[in-house]
């Protein structure tokens, strides 16, 4: 070995020992006649030393060659600090350098490899090598791997079999776009890289794996967005003879062992809502539950009293903001610009002060007596002091535009707390999404998805209304997990197939191997995947996943790193049958 210890576990009960140490120089401090220079590895930093007159002419010359990020080994006493640092684990003592040798030399590095660095965003990630010796970094990667390690933990405690399985497959449909890999051998066919193992863990269940998980890379070519990478990891999970509660149970379970052992946090149990009731009282199927500031839908109490924007509207809704009813002209122009910009896209924002002193003032006086106002405050459990906003207009549009105010305004008053972690169930999805692009129903989590029995009398007259055995989990706003139970008889599943617009030939050319397997003994099953990236991110206090992720893609999906995609040879093409125009060519 190159070194007998690392450069963060030397303490004072050390002192007198000789040691190597191996590691990157961080800083550099030449005062004449002392030196010190600081080693780095990835368990800390150490303290090396050097004085003119005990320390040799030569040894005090290469000292003073070396730069940052130069590697070095050195030899010496651990010997007792003059003046200690105790903001570091190291901090008491330092090594009197006996022998130095230089492993390697570097160029100056393009940033600052501090824990503030500054380099931005675009720099660090062409040499993201030298971001990832930034500590903070590192403690990301080093939260996953911790993360990575308890799941196993757990899934092996509860009998889950990891299996891997294919990368190479076709189309499994989750929603986006397939990436695909031409085949050289079998000339004008194509792989596709799998957007989850969805069939393949269905097929392990017809073997009989009974508990099946999979921490596996999973590909989706779509918007990019903080909580999305075009590759990106998931916990993929399937068991065999359960139903709903026992998976809901069962990965209860896995998140709370987490936040016990990575975070130490006992999570109590877990909130359950129906997909109705979050788009009802939230207007979003993530609800962040930090907060409150449900939805109160006011339909019957603002309308007909000659206000024709509300008489109009299908929906009325309000959320009262606690505290907030002094609020200036200009916050309050603030909140209704907000509310107009496209992304949102309201027409207006009605408000009502409920002043402390009792008396209602609102930004619709004209058509609404203090009474009335009264009211609406009654039906939003107000108290003097707190803030109505109302928003009116189509349902979907309005529920969704105010989910975004209430975030905004759950941020703008500080509820958010990152530290804080309000998980949540959310039950009952609907089966089917009608697409107005396609004109016809997508699978709202994905056709393999089984219909709530007592639903299934509708999939002719009504298929908008079946409900789904589908769940996801919900922490803070943000969806880690999703999953349902499964079709597992032929006949229901072609039934599905139909219901989302695939011909019986279409069906069987894309899934005929499912349907297949099915007739040879599917036990009834179902499953979950787990957004690994993003509990990640969640248990580290972070929006975005790149950061947990060793190589991520930017917001293009490019790694500008080793500069990908990139553009292969005309050889290459031809043996892959492929002939490209590209613009850049
Ligand atoms: P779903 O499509 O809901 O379900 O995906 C499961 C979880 O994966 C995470 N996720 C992503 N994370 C980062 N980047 C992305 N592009 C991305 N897309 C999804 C989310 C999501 O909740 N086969 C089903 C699961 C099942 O039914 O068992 C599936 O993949 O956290």
């Amino acid at each position: 070995m190159l070194r007998t210890h690392t450069c963060g576990a030397l303490r004072l009960e050390d002192k007198n020992k000789n040691v190597v140490l191996s590691g990157w120089v961080q800083r550099v401090r030449d005062k004449g006649g002392m030196m010190w220079i600081d080693l780095r590895d990835r368990y800390g930093i150490t303290q090396l030393m050097f004085e003119e007159g005990k320390s040799s002419d030569e040894l005090m010359a290469i000292a003073r060659s070396v730069g940052r990020e130069f590697v070095l080994q050195v030899k010496g006493e651990v010997v007792e600090r003059f003046s200690k640092n105790d903001k570091m684990s190291t901090g008491d003592i330092e090594i009197f350098v006996e022998e130095l040798k230089i492993l390697n030399a570097a160029k100056t590095p393009p940033f600052t490899i501090e824990e503030d660095t500054d380099g931005g965003e675009e720099l660090r990630m062409q040499y993201r090598y030298l971001d990832l010796r930034r500590s903070p970094v590192r403690e990301k990667l080093q939260l996953r791997h911790k993360l990575m390690q308890a799941t196993r933990r757990y899934m092996d405690q509860q009998d889950f079999l990891e299996v891997e399985t294919p990368v190479l497959i076709k189309s499994t449909p989750e929603g986006a776009r397939d990436f695909v890999v031409p085949s050289r051998v079998h000339e004008g066919e194509f792989y596709a890289l799998p957007q989850s193992p969805q069939t393949f863990k269905q097929l392990l269940m017809v073997s009989g794996f009974d508990k099946y998980f999979q921490i596996v890379k999973c590909f989706r070519d779509e918007d990019l967005r903080a909580d999305r990478q075009p590759e990106f990891t998931q916990i993929d999970c399937e068991l065999s003879f359960v139903e709903q509660e026992d998976i809901l149970n069962t990965f209860e379970g896995l998140v709370k062992y987490l936040f016990k052992e990575i975070k130490g946090i006992e999570v109590g149990d877990f909130e359950r809502m129906t997909y109705d009731d979050a788009m009802k009282l939230y207007g979003s199927d993530k609800p962040d539950l930090r907060f409150g500031m449900p939805f109160v839908e006011i339909n019957d109490l603002a309308q007909n009293k000659g206000f024709n924007v509300f008489d109009s509207a299908e929906l009325v809704v309000a959320i009262n903001v606690p505290g907030c009813s002094e609020y200036t002209r200009k916050q309050l122009d603030a909140l209704t610009d907000f509310v107009k910009r496209p992304q949102i896209g309201a027409k207006g924002l009605v408000y009502v002060k409920y002043n402390l002193d009792g008396s209602l003032k609102s930004s619709v006086d004209k058509f609404y007596s203090e009474d009335d106002l009264r009211t609406w405050a009654e039906a939003a459990n107000a108290k003097p002091g707190d803030l109505l906003l109302v928003l009116s207009g189509n349902t979907d549009h309005t529920r969704k535009a105010m989910s975004e105010l209430r975030l905004k305004m759950g941020s703008d008053l500080e509820l958010r707390d990152r530290n804080t972690f309000k998980p949540l169930w959310v039950l009952d999805f609907p089966l089917l999404e009608w697409d107005e692009d396609s004109k016809r129903f997508h699978a709202m989590h994905h056709p393999f998805t089984s219909p709530k029995p007592e639903d299934l009398h509708l999939i002719d007259s009504e298929p908008g209304k079946i409900r789904a055995n589908a769940y996801d989990m919900v922490i803070n706003g943000v969806e880690i997990g999703g999953g349902s139970i499964r079709i597992h008889e032929r006949e229901l599943q072609q039934k599905m197939f139909k219901a989302l617009g695939f011909t019986p030939e279409e069906a069987k050319k894309q899934f005929g191997f499912l349907l297949d397997a099915f007739e040879y003994g599917a036990p009834p099953h179902g499953g979950i995947a787990f957004g690994f990236d993003r509990l990640c991110a969640m248990f580290g206090g972070s929006d975005s996943i790149r950061d947990y992720i060793a190589f991520p893609k930017n917001n293009s999906g490019r790694d500008v790193m080793i500069d990908s995609p990139a553009t292969i040879s005309e050889e290459q093409l031809k043996e892959l049958h492929l002939s490209i125009k590209t613009a850049k060519s």
